[in-house]
């Protein structure tokens, strides 16, 4: 088949996330059998345009990964946008050149897509595959990787369940998710945590007092609190962003805040558990290798119909595309009228407020 794009260089940016691989190989496969173009892999995210660390990929490179975790390009969070005054973008402007590439894939996150944009003012092809652990990348419903993660907290929840109930204790945990609370709400609605943290409801600690409080005087002495990385409390959201910095910066992370307020309000035994690179290792779920295979055939329809500057993304339940700008520079938070917040409430999960 006839395709607009010869040659392309592929690269995974941002933190790993399962899927990735998935993606890889949806990509590279139907680029190289439906379309035959050639292939480049750039190593470390942008980092390895900026190295010209890049390789030739064939058939053999992406056989047998489509159930693997991490990345086989590995994964970078160069940023080279902020190398004010420094050459890495033009770097990475003369290394595409240099390959003659007819577009850069780039694999990522809101930093890495966002890049991608920039490039692409810049004069470059590119196209963006949506993959996060935190789903908040605006103009797709869902990004790989989060399915996946959202199934490790469950799992987590689950097993802090039998010791929360056989020591009558408070657990904490906490999810990652970066500034949105995607990971921590469906997780904590599926594992049926009494309390869901999230950055878009700034927490009252005496209202999540109050409900632990009820449910002991109920005779359920304990309790699971889920709480999102970048939780915080109704004070602390009043302060200046510079301020709020500095003191994550000085303190414990938030779950072992929460866990020390409310062992503070209540008087009841509270530990923590901070689940971390775990919610991004080991193999994707089973849709988040549907999802992640299909989101890359898409971008490799693209690539031969020199369709440049898009992202690929999920929007209810089809595979589109959208342009660069839609995500670059933005968070997609979970909306205040997100019906699974109405969920928990009416299951009797606390949202802080
Ligand atoms: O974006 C994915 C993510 O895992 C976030 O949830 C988390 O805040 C961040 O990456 C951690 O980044 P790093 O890998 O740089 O520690």
């Amino acid at each position: 088949m006839n395709s607009v794009t010869k040659t392309f260089g592929i690269l995974t940016g941002g933190g790993d996330c399962p899927g990735l691989n998935a993606a890889i190989r949806g990509v590279c496969r139907a680029a190289s059998t439906r379309y035959a173009m050639a292939i480049l892999g750039i190593a470390n995210g942008y980092r390895g345009l900026i190295d010209g660390d890049v390789r030739v990929l064939g058939p053999q490179d992406f056989s047998g990964i489509l159930t693997t975790g991490g990345t086989i390009l590995g994964a970078g969070r160069e940023k080279p946008f902020d190398d004010i005054g420094g050459d890495k973008v033009t770097a990475i402007k003369e290394c595409y050149h240099r390959y003659n590439l007819d577009c850069l894939v780039v694999l990522g996150g809101n930093g890495t897509i966002t890049t991608g944009w920039r490039l692409a003012q810049e004069g470059l092809n590119v196209l963006g595959l949506p993959k996060t652990i935190d789903n908040d990348i605006v103009g797709t419903d869902l990004t790989f990787g989060f399915q996946s993660a959202v199934a490790i907290g469950t799992e987590a929840i689950d097993r802090l369940h039998s010791t929360a109930h056989s020591h009558n204790r408070v657990m904490v945990v906490e999810l990652m998710g970066h500034k949105a609370g995607w990971l921590a709400l469906y997780a904590g609605v599926a594992g049926g945590g009494d309390v869901i943290l999230l950055p878009e409801i700034p927490y009252d600690i005496q209202a999540v007092a109050r409900h632990l409080v009820k449910r002991a005087q109920a005779g359920k002495a304990f309790s699971i609190v889920v709480v999102a990385e970048g939780a915080l409390s109704i004070e602390e959201a009043g302060l200046e962003k510079k301020e709020r910095k500095r003191r994550r910066e000085q303190t414990a992370s938030i779950g072992y805040r929460v866990a020390k307020e409310i062992e503070e309000e209540t008087g009841m035994t509270a530990r923590t558990t901070v689940l971390g690179y775990v919610q991004r290792g080991g193999v994707p779920c089973a849709e988040d290798r549907a999802l992640a295979t299909s989101l890359g055939v898409a971008a490799a329809d693209l690539l031969a119909q020199g369709k440049y500057g898009k992202m690929t993304a999920v929007v209810g339940r089809e595979i589109r595309s959208v342009d660069l700008n839609v995500p670059a520079g933005k968070v997609k938070s979970v909306p205040l009228n997100h019906y699974l917040l109405d969920t928990a409430e009416a299951v009797e999960t606390c949202l802080g407020r």
